[in-house]
């Protein structure tokens, strides 16, 4: 039996020594050592020995030579495991040298850009930036504002409705209702700037899109008349457009304002010449204005013999395609990187 155990031994130290990876290594510790290798099968016929001393003297010796197997082992992988740890080192070298790729910061969206520069053209006037709800009661969005049920202007603003009495804004024009209402609680002055989005049921194409945003103003107090609505949006418009743009205004009809009046600005493209942008005129039409109608004030709670106010409303989309030449107000809200990263 002592011999059959060395042949065993010296077979198995034979191998390792040769073994080419830590992976063969980790197999041979089964195959040599493992309760089916041809060493534990052989110490498991001790018992068939006829004394107990060589019984003992066998068990004794399988053990030394199951250390020496391990050890030979543990040598053998400590020696591949070294080689191949140089070999990974050197393969997933990193260049620290190598300059860094910029991470992308991402930017404030080319609307949120424009209605910034309005908001910080008003706050500079000494206007306060008011915001309310999207989803609005037929009250604060129609009835507050002198369109009562079936009036005709509620054609052109057609909305979406959750229920007969609660609908997507159609303009932003229930904030005068709202904030008088709530916030100025027949307080003068009032000077308030309203940007927001508002919802039309409209077939969008490059200029129309069922949603959008609106930028209102509103101002109540004492002697307020259409010359400081005219400064004021004059004002505005030389702080969006530049110093040579002038404001026109037209007679037109809002059943919140008397007298109202469409707003236009002179052509930023050919300077009030006539082009093709403004169709010839010179001017280009952006938004509404006029006096606030009497019922409107009633309905904020203020009384229209004491005080009188001057409101306007206009998109900010369209500001910004003017200002930045873009042909399509879908551009806005369709995600499109390629359009988002220009600004
Ligand atoms: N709310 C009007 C619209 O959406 C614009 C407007 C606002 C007109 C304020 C006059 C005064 O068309």
């Amino acid at each position: 039996m002592r011999e059959q155990l060395l042949k065993l031994k010296d077979e198995a130290l034979a191998a390792i020594v040769n073994a080419p990876d830590v992976a063969t290594i980790q197999e041979m510790r089964v195959r040599y050592l493992g309760k089916k290798s041809d060493l534990s099968l052989a110490l498991g016929g001790l018992g068939k020995l006829p004394s107990i001393e060589e019984r003992k003297a066998m068990g004794a010796l399988g053990n030394e030579l199951k250390q020496a197997v391990s050890a030979a082992l543990d040598d053998r992988e400590a020696v591949l495991g070294e080689g191949e740890l140089e070999v990974r080192l050197a393969a997933e070298r990193i260049d620290v040298t190598l300059p860094g790729r910029p991470v992308r910061r991402g930017h404030l969206h080319i609307l949120n850009q424009v209605i910034n520069r309005i908001e910080d053209l008003f706050i500079a006037m000494g206007y306060e930036v008011a915001e309310t709800r999207q989803v609005e009661t037929d009250w604060y969005n129609f009835e507050a504002l002198n369109i009562p049920k079936g009036h005709p202007a509620r054609d052109a603003q057609d909305s979406f409705y959750m229920t007969d009495d609660v609908l997507l804004r159609t303009h932003t024009s229930n904030t005068q209702i709202r904030y008088m209402l709530e916030v100025a609680k027949g307080r003068t002055p009032v000077k308030i700037i309203c940007p927001g989005r508002v919802f039309r049921r409209d077939f969008e194409d490059a200029t129309h899109s069922a949603q959008f945003h609106q930028v209102e103003g509103l101002v109540i107090d004492k002697g307020i008349n259409m010359a400081t609505l005219k400064g004021t949006l004059v004002e505005m418009a030389h702080g969006l457009f530049g110093a040579g743009v002038g404001i026109r205004l037209r007679p037109s009809y809002f059943p919140f304002t008397e007298p109202s009046a469409e707003m236009d600005i002179s052509c930023i493209f050919c300077k009030g010449k006539g082009c093709r942008t403004c169709k010839g005129s010179g001017w280009i039409e952006i938004g509404g204005s006029g006096m606030v109608h009497p019922n409107v004030l009633r309905h904020g709670g203020y009384d229209p013999e004491e005080v009188s106010g001057w409101a306007f409303g206009y998109g900010p989309e369209r500001v910004a395609m003017l200002m930045y030449g873009i042909e399509d107000i879908r551009h806005f809200t369709n995600s499109d990187m390629r359009f988002v990263r220009q600004f």
